[in-house]
Parts: C-alpha cells; sequence; structure tokens
C-alpha cells in the first residue's frame, strides 16, 4: 500500500508515518528528513536546501520532484512506502501521480492529520528529536524517560533548528497557502480525514482504522 501521511507543519505526521512503516515493514519516506540530511552533510543540495529550510519556506518543486523520484524507484519502495511530507504542492501531486503510473504502481490514499494551527505551535516548540535514530519526543506530550536522552538508543535529543517560532509561522504561511491545495487536488474519495487533536495513542488507533480500511480497499 501507499500512504502519504498528510497535514500541517506539527500535526503528527513523522510519529504516524513511523508508526504505519513499522506495521506495515515498509519504509517511511520525509522529504523533510532527506532535506536535512543534505544540510548536515553539506553536499551541493544542501547548500540549495537549507536556505529554504531555515526561512520556513518550501524546497523547489524541480528539486523535490528529483531527490523524491530517486528514493521511490528504490527496490525496497516495490511493496509500498509511507510518504511524509510530499507531495506538498499541486505540481508536485501531478509529478508523483506520473511517477506511480511510469512504475506501475498503485494510487495512493492520502490519510490527513487535521490539528488547527494554535495547537501546532505549541507541539513544534516542545519537539525534541534524537540526533542519532530520528525518534520524536516531545517535552508536554511525549516525554523521554530520562530528559535530554532517547529512550531507543540513549542518543541525545536535539531541537530542530526551523522549531523557533517565528519560522513555524512562515511553515503555516507556506502550508496554507501552497499545501492546503493539494487535498482538493486528490479529492474526498482518497483523503481519509482523522482528528488530529487527540492524544498520540488515540490518533495511532484512528490511523490504524483508515489504514486497513485503505489496504482492504
Ligand atoms: P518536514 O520535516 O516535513 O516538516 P513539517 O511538515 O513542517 O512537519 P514536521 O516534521 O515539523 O511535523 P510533523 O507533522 O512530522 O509532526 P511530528 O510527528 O514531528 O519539512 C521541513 C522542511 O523541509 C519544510 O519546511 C520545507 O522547507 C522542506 N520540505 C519538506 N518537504 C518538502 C516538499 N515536499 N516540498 C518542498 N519543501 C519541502 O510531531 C510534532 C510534535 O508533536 C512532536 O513533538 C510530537 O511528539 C508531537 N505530537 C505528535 N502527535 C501528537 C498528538 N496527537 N498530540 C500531541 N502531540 C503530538
Amino acid at each position: 500500500m501507499i500512504y502519504l501521511v498528510f497535514g500541517p507543519p506539527g500535526c503528527g505526521k513523522g510519529t504516524q508515518a513511523a508508526h504505519l512503516a513499522e506495521r506495515f515493514h515498509i519504509p517511511a519516506i520525509s522529504t523533510g528528513e532527506m532535506f536535512r540530511a543534505e544540510c548536515k552533510a553539506g553536499t551541493d543540495l544542501g547548500k540549495i536546501v537549507c536556505a529554504a529550510l531555515t526561512k520556513g519556506e518550501l524546497v523547489s518543486d524541480e528539486v523535490t520532484n528529483q531527490i523524491v523520484a530517486r528514493r521511490l524507484t528504490q527496490p525496497d519502495c516495490r511493496q509500498g512506502f509511507v510518504l511524509d511530507g510530499y507531495p506538498r504542492t499541486v505540481p508536485q501531486a501531478r509529478q508523483l501521480e506520473s511517477l506511480l503510473r511510469r512504475e506501475g504502481l498503485m494510487d495512493p490514499r492520502v490519510i490527513y492529520l487535521d490539528v488547527p494551527d494554535e495547537a501546532l505551535v505549541q507541539r513544534l516548540t516542545s519537539r525534541r528529536q534524537c540526533s542519532e535514530c530520528g525518534h520524536i519526543y516531545n517535552l508536554h506530550f511525549q516525554p523521554p524517560v530520562r530528559p535530554g536522552i532517547c529512550d531507543v538508543d540513549g542518543g541525545t535529543l536535539m531541537v530542530r533548528a526551523d522549531d523557533q517560532e517565528s519560522v513555524i509561522r512562515q511553515r503555516l504561511r507556506s502550508y496554507h497557502e501552497l499545501t492546503g491545495p493539494v487535498l482538493n487536488w486528490y479529492g474526498p474519495g482518497v483523503v481519509h480525514r482523522v482528528d488530529g487533536t487527540r492524544s498520540v495513542h488515540d490518533v495511532t488507533d484512528a490511523v490504524d482504522v483508515e489504514a486497513m480500511d485503505c489496504s482492504t480497499a
């Protein structure tokens, strides 16, 4: 199955994409994580994308589509995958549609985590992420057992550079302007809305219901 976990910054895409990937034994592919890895490695691509990430703006469709096409044509994607953070514009959605057709892959199902802006700023300013394995925590809602230390591998927990309030607000503006229209492009038959304001556990249960429904559809 191909799942697109969709929604505004901080709605829980990374949290739920990791869950779906583990449950269905398919890779979770996050364009944000791919871009952050390029920035950290200081590659030519990293130099281009770092500026956009720091300002909370979107990376260009051309660059994003290229990096995604390279990843989705890897052998581990033949049995399905979870996309987190892509597509984020209507041109990206069109590009994904033609890539899936060209590769003979199934149509995606969109799981939309609906969370209002007010809740997102609080979630993002209190997010922490393991510098080693990328596991996501929250100081209020999903704290680690030992402060600052990852429960999974003992790695140090970090604050993401784009989790400052001014950058978060720009990311929300970009979402409403450019990413929201992707939901209309897919339409109600493809989009499965989940109320993302509930606890992580309850959202996971609701995502599972939609995912199972998708996998038997
Ligand atoms: P990306 O990394 O995709 O960032 P984002 O979309 O802003 O989303 P986040 O990763 O911040 O949040 P999330 O929805 O994954 O939530 P999480 O699970 O972490 O992209 C970063 C940047 O890369 C973009 O700004 C852009 O520049 C660029 N980019 C990426 N893709 C692109 C594309 N396709 N095109 C162009 N540019 C692109 O959860 C957030 C926090 O909330 C955590 O602390 C978590 O523990 C907590 N939490 C999760 N669920 C709940 C819950 N139910 N209740 C309470 N807390 C919860």
